[in-house]
């Protein structure tokens, strides 16, 4: 292999992994595409901006939990302990954490962003000098290793976000195992989950009158077109969100509003009046769903925080 093809083949091997899920879900009798394509640049940004709209709860919520009780929230940890977060993107939210937790050996981020673990740990390594930090470039619902220095020390993980209402309960479960074994020895974990609640309130919270949520939606389309060369006509697509109560979950569809054909990286793939591509699950749970799931993964759930409207919820789990 010439170097210029070494040098390239990392970002080719990107462009063919996302074209065969592409191809791979709008080939299916009922089209979908995996929710984790959604967070390109623009993708990520238009997330930034979903937070901010009134009727997107769930992060100001959150937050508000972790402001309020972020000293009971890392006491269960010891001395020394190292805080483990699955997803950390901005670590914006551990700040609220590593503010009140007491002598930790180290902040352990994981994420799939090179760039966003860069920035955190420039940041964080400013504003908590003498803090130990050990990123890991890697996608969370796959196996981890840590870095080795990390070894048989206790681990505090958080999950916030409710990024765990994208996975299935059986996902979910499943994964909830894998962080156990990331986890251990004396492993304990803080995990945000969003709560059942008004059908029009959760709905409300995926279709804002902004338009931002669908603007996030349909930026997939825009991503295929750019990426993979793919003929979407943005104008022939809407958003759309339900929610599935047999289900327990909030989905996001892109409809197509007519008959069409449309190309992507050479394959065609038709499409009626009314038929949708599913790109996303959010799945909502009560507190007790919730810790019959943690109970299924080997968990054990000891405190839960919440909002006064219960709109959302802080689990913590210990390794049982
Ligand atoms: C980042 C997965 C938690 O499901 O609420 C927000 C993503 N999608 N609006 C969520 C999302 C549409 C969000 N998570």
């Amino acid at each position: 292999m010439s170097e210029a093809t070494q040098r390239s083949a990392p970002r080719a091997q990107h462009a063919d992994a996302f074209a065969a899920c592409v191809w791979e879900g709008l080939s299916r009798p009922r089209k979908s595409l995996p929710c984790r394509f959604f967070y390109d640049a623009k993708g990520s940004a238009l997330f930034e901006e979903i937070t901010q709209q009134p009727e997107y709860y769930p992060t100001k919520t959150e937050v508000a939990i972790l402001h309020a009780h972020a000293e009971q929230i890392v006491d269960g940890a010891p001395d020394e302990a190292v805080l483990v977060e699955f997803g950390s993107g901005s670590s914006i939210k551990t700040e609220l954490l590593l503010q009140r937790a007491r002598r930790l050996y180290a902040y352990a981020p994981i994420d799939i962003s090179q760039s966003a673990l860069r920035d955190a740990t420039i940041r964080l390594s400013t504003r908590f000098p003498g803090l130990k930090i050990r990123p890991t470039l890697a996608d969370f619902s796959h196996p981890i290793e840590l870095p080795p220095d990390l070894a048989g020390r206790p681990k505090l993980g958080f999950f916030p976000g409710s990024t765990i209402g994208n996975f299935s309960p059986a996902d979910a479960t499943e994964l909830l195992r894998a962080m156990r074994g990331t986890l251990s020895p004396d492993g304990r974990l803080i995990i945000g989950v969003d709560l059942k609640k008004d059908v029009r309130r959760l709905i409300q919270a995926y279709d804002d009158a902004n338009g931002v949520t669908a603007q996030f939606n349909l930026n997939l389309l825009v991503r295929i077109n750019r990426e993979l060369g793919g003929t979407f006509d943005l104008q022939t697509f809407r958003h759309a969100a339900i929610y599935e109560p047999r289900e327990g979950r909030i989905e996001m569809h892109l409809v197509s509003l007519i008959d069409q054909d449309v190309w992507v990286k050479g394959r065609k793939f038709r499409f009626r009046a009314g038929e949708t591509i599913h790109t996303e699950n959010a799945y909502k749970y009560t507190i007790e769903e919730f810790s019959n799931i943690a109970r299924s993964a080997g968990w054990t759930p000891l405190r839960v925080w919440t909002d006064d409207e219960r709109l959302f919820s802080v689990h913590e789990l210990v390794a049982a």
